[in-house]
């Protein structure tokens, strides 16, 4: 293995067997998932690890109401997250169950090194204490006073009454460890993101840690404590133990010695529920047991439906099985890493989904590697033309002057190697932003799209003199369709394997090598083609198709057609402050969707919103707070003036304007009667 390569590790939360997995899980599997995939992909040595989590009260519990043993219930659940991970094309390189015998072994040497470990003053790092207060089962965890809702000392999170507990524990002095923890993150040697959970933790380091009990009396299903078997480790201890024993910490082995303790990045993908035990608890833990910390921990933002949290009892889950079923597994990875910041929460709704899929899938990508193969298979027999170089002459001759400007994206922008779409593209997914990734790399479908349009291959087609002109741009086209195989690979695996497969280059995953240009062999026979993404109609069903012709321009970016362009006056207009068409052109609505919303603390009427404007995500201020709750805004599609100078309101920066009229005062938003993909132009 060449020692070059950057090691690292990328985990997620391993998810408690309480119940069947949810679409919470699915997101940061897939995230995690893509990010593993992304970084292969850029040539890096990766471990993959998630697993589920099955010790615990609650586990206990359950099983006893479903009157099976504990291990039966892990058994089943487990293999449900297994079997879900599949449907998903997840490709971990390990799943870990913590009720695995090499996990104990893991869990009892962390547990020896912390017993034998002093703080940096010189005491015990784990001290038998004396514990009283309220504890709610199913959170495992122990409450403070204040968080409960009274009579009954009823646990938020969980509308159950806590119990009263006093027991003998034994303690971490998480206490001593605050000024390291500081230091640590302060220094971004763990590096905490979004910026916003960096601070928070940073803030609950200022108010004081509190030691916390690692040992449970009450809970038989567990790890023994081997000093006082009759009560296991506490279960977050065991839980994220995980992360090492997973590799081989036990026996030192290969794994934990490579990737873990000699890794370039030790990276915890988690949801924003569980950064206190990752990012204190955790680092705390394995600093005193002399165990390498994890490197960065990103918090995902929550899924919420319909603006509500996501809850049985309301009934508004989402089911991870039917999302994946519904549209595949790639338009659902695609969706749900595209719909939003992974940082931010968001609102799920079906008629996004269904609206992406048909923009952004069947429209965009689908059109363009169904016109381009159409094209190929027309014009040049079915084979790949003749090559094109970035670097040498076009062996066109004379290149039309529309085709010119494709010319030059190709040179510059899409293959120059460090600064080409597949460093940018790379360079974002490397960023865990998952929707810029996308965002950029639709900017270049949109692009090549365009350029059918423009050039008009059909009509090259016509003359024999152009055949060159002709051949070359489809060779860049190819080309440029192999490309974006290759870098939305990580999110939609299935759909490049099958592009591979239509550009004749068998049907298989993207590698490093094929980040290259110029890899299409002039002469080669293409693939046959194959539907990527049928159309469907608003609730997901298959559409009766129109077939694609190559003349037919997507719904997006495709130039407004003549007819519609408003031809200027001949004579001024009647009444002098009207303006011409040329100085409305000048301003550049766009359809921007809504991805966050949050009051501007302070600001009455002020609200910050993230849009998503197709090939980006801006940050905009809009005035409309007094009609609006921020949370009902997420998910809504409004019109923003795109091309604004950025203006600062109350200190916060503004990229654009929202439009919106008023009733009775009340600002009313612009928007549009049917779905319209973000980015679409407003004219
Ligand atoms: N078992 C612990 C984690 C131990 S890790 C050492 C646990 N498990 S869990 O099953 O409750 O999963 C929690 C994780 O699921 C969250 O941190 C988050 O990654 C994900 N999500 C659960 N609900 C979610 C949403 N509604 N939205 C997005 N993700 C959320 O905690």
């Amino acid at each position: 293995m060449s020692t070059s390569k950057r090691v690292s590790v990328i985990t997620t939360p391993i998810y408690y067997v309480n119940d069947v997995p949810h679409v919470g899980h699915a997101y940061t599997t897939i995230a995690a998932d893509t990010l593993a995939r992304a970084r292969r992909l850029g040539g890096q040595d990766v471990f993959f690890l998630t697993g589920t989590d099955e010790h615990g009260q609650n586990i206990e519990r359950i099983a006893r109401e479903r009157g099976i043993s504990e291990q039966e219930h892990c058994d089943v659940i487990s293999a449900a997250f297994r079997s879900l991970w599949d449907r998903y094309d997840i490709r971990y390189d390990r799943f870990i169950r913590t009720t695995e015998d090499v996990h104990r072994r893991g869990v009892l040497k962390l547990w020896a090194r912390l017993r034998g470990a002093k703080t940096p003053d010189g005491r015990d790092a784990v001290y038998l204490g004396k514990y009283s207060g309220w504890y709610c089962p199913r959170c495992e965890g122990f409450k403070d006073e204040e968080e409960l809702r009274q009579p009954d000392n009823v646990c938020p999170d969980h509308e159950r009454p806590c119990e009263w507990t006093e027991e003998e524990n034994f303690f971490f002095r998480l206490s001593a460890y605050e000024g390291w923890l500081r230091e640590t993150i302060e220094s971004d040697r763990l590096r905490i993101r979004p910026d916003s959970r960096r601070n928070e933790i940073l803030g609950v380091i200022k108010q004081g840690l509190k030691d916390f009990s690692v040992s449970r009396a009450r809970v038989k299903w567990g790890i023994a404590v081997p000093e006082q078997p009759d009560h296991v480790l506490y279960v977050w201890v065991d839980a994220l133990s995980n992360y090492v024993t997973a590799l081989g910490f036990a026996d030192d082995g290969e794994a934990y010695r490579h990737y873990w303790a000699g890794g370039d990045e030790r990276l915890h993908l988690i949801g924003k529920d569980i950064i206190r035990f990752h990012c204190l608890y955790w680092p705390a833990m394995l600093h005193a047991a002399g165990v390498p910390v994890p490197t960065r921990e990103f918090a995902q933002g929550f899924i919420t439906r319909d603006g509500r949290k996501l809850s049985k009892t309301t009934g508004n889950v989402i089911d991870p099985v039917a999302l994946v079923e519904r549209l595949g597994p790639d338009a659902a990875r695609y969706f749900v890493l595209r719909e939003a910041p992974y940082g931010a929460d968001w609102d799920f709704t079906d008629s996004a989904f269904v609206g992406r899929y048909n923009a952004d899938l069947a429209n965009d990508i689908g059109n363009l590697v169904s016109r381009a193969l159409t094209m190929a298979a027309k014009y040049c027999d079915g084979k790949v033309p003749a090559g094109w170089s970035p670097a040498g002459p076009t062996t066109a001759g004379a290149v039309a002057a529309t085709a010119l400007d494709f010319t030059r994206t190709f040179a510059t922008t899409v293959c120059a190697p460090n600064a080409g779409l597949a460093a940018k593209v790379l360079g974002r997914y490397e960023e865990i932003d998952f929707s810029s990734a996308l965002a950029e790399l639709w900017g270049f479908i949109g692009q090549f799209n365009q350029a059918i349009v423009q050039a008009e291959p059909w009509s090259l087609a016509k003359d024999p003199a152009r055949r060159g002109e002709l051949e070359a741009f489809l060779y860049r086209l190819l080309e440029g369709v192999r490309l974006v195989a290759v870098l939305v690979s990580p999110v939609m695996p299935r759909a490049a394997s099958r592009i591979f497969g239509m550009l004749g280059l068998g049907e298989r995953e993207p590698g490093p090598a094929d980040l290259a240009w110029g890899l299409l062999e002039p002469g080669r026979p293409l693939g046959s083609i194959v539907p990527l993404f049928p159309r469907v109609d608003r609730d997901g069903e298959p559409k009766k198709e129109t077939p694609v012709s190559e003349t037919t321009p997507p719904t997006l970016d495709a130039p407004a057609p003549a007819a519609a362009t408003p031809v200027p006056a001949a004579a001024p207009a009647p009444g002098g402050d009207r303006i011409d068409i040329a100085e409305f052109a000048k301003v550049e609505l766009r359809a921007a969707k809504i991805t966050a919303a949050e009051k501007i603390a302070g600001s009455k009427k002020l609200v910050r919103l993230q849009v998503d404007l197709g090939t980006e995500s801006r940050q905009v201020v809009a005035g409309i707070a007094d009609a609006y709750e921020a949370e009902a805004l997420v998910g809504k599609t409004v019109i923003v003036v795109a091309n604004l100078k950025p203006a600062k309101l109350m200190g916060v920066e503004s990229n654009g304007m929202v439009l919106a009229g008023s009733i009775d005062g009340k600002a009313v938003l612009c928007s549009f009667d049917a779905e319209v993909a973000p980015g679409t132009k407003v004219k």
